[in-house]
């Protein structure tokens, strides 16, 4: 019986099995870190679901599954460092803890860990697996560029919004449903579907993440509230509230936009009062709802068991509703 809970205590099991006591220390002790903070391990459920649809030894993925954990810590550790994050999962990040050096390198050694442990997947398929990963992680790479590039220009549309998130976040969780089919023995049909399905849901997770980083609840969320704001983040809300807002209020978040060293504290509250008179939160939550029924027409395309079905549907709901 596929189930999220048995499927993640499984992921959190073998995550602590990896052995990160080596020397030197100061490179492996914050890969251990990072990975035994307890993240939501989507992406390793999901792959390890997806195997489940088409094979009964849902085992066979374990080294995928593992790899894109590991690779999926690996781009937070950089991420924290390029948007100035100090909490995660409501820990310091590794650059606040140790340093952006620190954060670069045990990085770096777990993306090359990553394709390590990828390589032990003993799976006909072994090709296209490794390339789908390979793309998917260079995909990542670009959307990561555009998220720092769209911090510095203000005419992002919400199209090139779509294509920056697409590229950041919803290839990697397509990608793990992929990979997870393929492993299983899913034929190309099969898997191009289901990839479609990651796409829309990854979309949604990664505007559900815009919405909870300025109106989530700090404790639950395990980030810090408001820094997109700080960091200029072209966001859905953002771009959305610069499309809709009065010439006022435009002035007003171009004002904000421009400051030099603002307070905190005076900009996130400034933006979001301009945000909650726009209202962006429910322009956010419409685009969400959008792709939440586009992700379920895939879902009725697709030729898998009742109970896939009902995993994958229960699955997307729950993201769709998050909370962290
Ligand atoms: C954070 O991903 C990065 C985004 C794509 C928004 P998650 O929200 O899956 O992070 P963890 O692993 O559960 O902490
Ligand atoms: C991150 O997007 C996407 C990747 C890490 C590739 P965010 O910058 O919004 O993720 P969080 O909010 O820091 O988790
Ligand atoms: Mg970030
Ligand atoms: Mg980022
Ligand atoms: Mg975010």
């Amino acid at each position: 019986m596929l189930n999220a809970e048995n499927l993640k205590k499984d992921v959190e099991q073998w995550l602590q099995e990896l052995n990160y006591k080596r020397q030197p220390q100061e490179l492996y002790t914050p890969i251990e870190y990072s990975l035994s903070l307890g993240g939501k391990r989507i992406r390793p459920v999901l792959c390890l679901a997806a195997c489940t649809l088409f094979s009964d030894d849902y085992e066979r993925a374990k080294p995928a599954a593992l790899a894109i954990e590991i690779f999926h810590n690996f781009t937070l550790l950089h991420d924290d460092v390029m948007d100035h994050a100090d909490i995660r999962r409501n820990k310091p990040t590794v650059c606040a803890k140790w340093n952006s050096n620190v954060a670069i390198l045990s990085g770096d050694a777990m993306l090359i860990d990553a394709y390590q442990t990828i390589s032990q997947v003993d799976s006909p398929a072994f090709s296209l697996i490794l390339n789908t990963f390979t793309q998917t992680a260079k995909e990542v790479c670009e959307g990561q560029q555009y998220d720092m590039d769209f911090e510095n220009t203000i005419d992002v549309t919400i199209e090139q919004y779509m294509e920056m998130i697409r590229l950041k976040t919803a290839v990697l969780i397509a990608a793990s449903i992929k990979i997870g089919a393929l492993i299983g023995g899913a034929t190309d049909a099969e898997t191009e579907i289901l990839y479609n399905f990651g796409i829309n849901m990854g979309l949604a997770f990664q505007l559900q993440d815009d919405l909870l980083d300025t109106y989530g609840n700090e404790a639950t969320f395990g980030k810090a509230i408001g820094g997109d704001i700080m960091e200029n983040k072209k966001t859905f809300l953002l771009i959305s509230a610069l499309e809709n807002a009065s010439a006022q209020q435009k002035r007003e978040l171009l004002k904000w936009l421009d400051a030099v060293s603002p307070n905190r504290e005076q900009k996130i509250a400034a933006v979001r009062s301009i945000y909650d008179q726009i209202g962006v939160k429910s322009l956010t939550e419409q685009k969400i709802a959008e792709l939440h029924k586009k992700a379920m027409d895939s879902l009725r395309e697709m030729d898998i068991s009742i109970e896939g079905k009902r995993f994958f549907a229960d699955f997307a709901n729950s993201i769709f509703k998050r909370t962290r």
